[in-house]
């Protein structure tokens, strides 16, 4: 049990081990937390989310013999997902009688993942309160941040909010607050988390953040479930959130391709020569060779996003199909891209991910560029210059 302030402690699992999330979704090459905190007011002692289901019987073990079963009041439930209500289960087998505060959505959705009766569940809304004693929790809904059930917990008197999955990194350290991190990594995995998970989500996170500004309660710690607790100048990362949620872009371009005999990564080498020409950033990705999670990360980094793939049996190659869902539903904004790709007789394939780029919600700048087999000087040229007029004008 860490104290984090007086009567505040968090009592959450360090998964140095993890290295995927979301089944084989999301990469988490620097491990992860399941933050559960523990509040403990003069009347009540509130438990705020478990953790993964792995790990719970370590967490209740720690929890008995710390602060003791029988010695929490309650359990605020913020999201359902199973690495926070992983461990609700086994919880309630030694606790039967504990209430469990969630929305209404979240009791649904412990019914549908867990089965049996959740009629322990007392359901709340935005602006219902419950009083600790020299605390009140402040319930606020945050349906689709990132799930529909999900909700975040004001501690009026502590100036703490406890975010569940928003303002989270997949990312575990000796410590446990954002001034204690590596910084490079921290905010690394900061807009890994956002791009992946709440990126789809954007429209929602300025009027949210609005919303809790809206309260004027003093905001001195943020406590999300995942990673670092935000206590030197929590702020940033709300501000960052609003950064990131409003068409983000970098003075970068991502090119995303894969390749069979080495014809379309010349080509994508030839559009990146020319985008460097300018000075701009420019990555080359073989989607074949990467993943899902940073390739998305660096698609959302970019002003410019290009993607290439040889015609494979008439379409895209397997890589190129999966990068081009995930990218899909991202739903980002303010983009432009190119399509482009190397075939032997039928071509389909540089067309076919233009049709993507398009689904996905990419501005298309030219193309699609393709290419009977090997390029040859002059066709590298070309590609050259459209990779430094496209750089041009995304400046
Ligand atoms: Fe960290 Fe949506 O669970």
């Amino acid at each position: 049990m860490i104290q984090l302030k007086e009567n505040l402690f968090w009592v959450g699992v360090k998964d140095w081990e993890l290295e995927k999330f979301h089944g084989d979704e999301y990469t988490t090459k620097n491990g992860s937390t399941y933050n559960s905190y523990l509040i403990k007011g003069s009347d009540k002692t509130a438990l705020v989310d478990t953790c993964w289901g792995p790990y719970k019987e370590q967490y209740l073990a720690h929890l008995e013999n710390t602060i003791g079963l029988q010695n929490i009041d309650c359990l605020i439930c913020q999201h359902t997902e199973t690495d926070h209500s992983g461990a609700i289960s086994a919880l309630l087998e030694k606790a039967p009688d504990l209430p469990i505060f969630c929305t209404a959505k979240a009791k649904q959705f412990l019914e549908s993942q867990f089965h049996g009766s959740w009629d322990s569940c007392i359901t709340v809304k935005t602006g219902d309160k419950l009083d600790l004693g020299g605390y009140e929790l402040l319930f606020i809904e945050a349906p689709m941040l990132h799930w529909p059930d999900s909700m975040m917990t004001y501690v009026s008197g502590m100036g703490t909010l406890l975010s569940n999955d928003a303002f989270g990194q997949h990312y575990v350290t000796s410590g446990f607050y954002n001034d204690e991190a590596d910084q490079c990594l921290l905010w690394q995995e900061a807009i890994k988390y956002y791009a992946n998970i709440v990126s789809p989500y954007a429209k929602i996170v300025k009027p949210k953040i609005d919303q809790f500004a809206g309260l004027g309660e003093p905001l001195d710690m943020i406590c999300p479930s995942h990673g670092v607790i935000w206590r030197d100048e929590p702020m940033q990362i709300i501000h960052k959130y609003l950064e990131w949620s409003a068409a983000y872009k970098e003075d970068q371009i991502v090119i995303i391709y894969d390749t069979m005999w080495l014809e379309t990564k010349a080509m994508a080498e030839a559009l990146g020569r020319g985008v460097a020409q300018t000075g701009m950033t420019v990555k080359l990705i073989n989607a074949a060779k990467s993943d899902m999670t940073h390739m998305l990360t660096e698609a959302f980094r970019s002003a410019g996003i290009l993607v290439g793939s040889p015609t494979v049996n008439n379409g895209i190659s397997h890589a190129m199909a999966g990068i081009m869902e995930g990218l899909k539903h991202l739903k980002l904004t303010g983009k432009q891209g190119a399509a482009f790709g190397s075939y032997g007789w039928s071509g389909e394939g540089a067309g076919i991910l233009q049709t993507r780029l398009e689904e996905a919600g990419v501005a298309i700048a030219g193309g699609p560029f393709k290419q009977v087999h090997m390029p040859n000087m002059e066709e590298l040229e070309k590609l050259e210059a459209f990779g430094r007029q496209f750089a041009a004008s995304l400046r």
